[in-house]
């Protein structure tokens, strides 16, 4: 079993996003007694809330279901995942810090496994959830094709 939590600041708008894409990823592949995932927030501001409505009605237009989700703020035993995915390098770092793990393979910036290499910009601020959509199923497809290699 592999374990996957991907960390932004909210655990509202992007790490719910990821979150739901890769799990669609992982459902389509037959692969989901084998992949196990799930987000949290560095922050506790939005602790039990559903994912924002941005991220919630983006998610419906690509058929992507949200069902049961809602914010928790990271915790110490999340270390025990495999992949700790931030969305970005303020994310990576509070994550180091909050999880005294310094482990720069299982704490990484999603955007880093692919071309983009960069943050995922936020868009509590930017209000942009296509740009965060598209850049989280490049994120997902990459880090899917990571942990398959990894598997062999
Ligand atoms: P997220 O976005 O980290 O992608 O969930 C944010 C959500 C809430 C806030 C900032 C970013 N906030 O300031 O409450």
């Amino acid at each position: 079993m592999i374990r996957v939590l991907f960390v932004c600041l909210g655990n509202i708008c992007r790490s719910p996003m990821a979150e739901a894409v890769m799990r669609d990823l992982v459902e389509k592949r037959g692969l989901s007694a084998e992949i196990k995932i799930d987000s949290a927030g560095t922050s506790s501001w939005h602790i039990d809330e559903p994912p924002h409505k941005g991220t919630r009605a983006k998610l419906e237009e690509y058929k992507i279901s949200t069902s049961g989700m809602k914010a928790r703020q990271l915790r110490t035993s999340d270390v025990d995942f495999d992949y700790i995915v931030c969305m970005d390098a303020s994310n990576v770092e509070n994550t180091r810090n909050m999880l005294r793990e310094d482990d720069n393979t299982k704490i990484i910036r999603f955007l880093d496994l692919t071309f983009h290499k960069k943050d995922v910009p936020d868009p509590w601020y930017t209000g942009d959830f296509q740009e965060t959509y598209e850049l989280c199923l490049d994120g997902c497809n990459a880090l899917l094709e990571r942990i398959m290699e990894a598997r062999k």
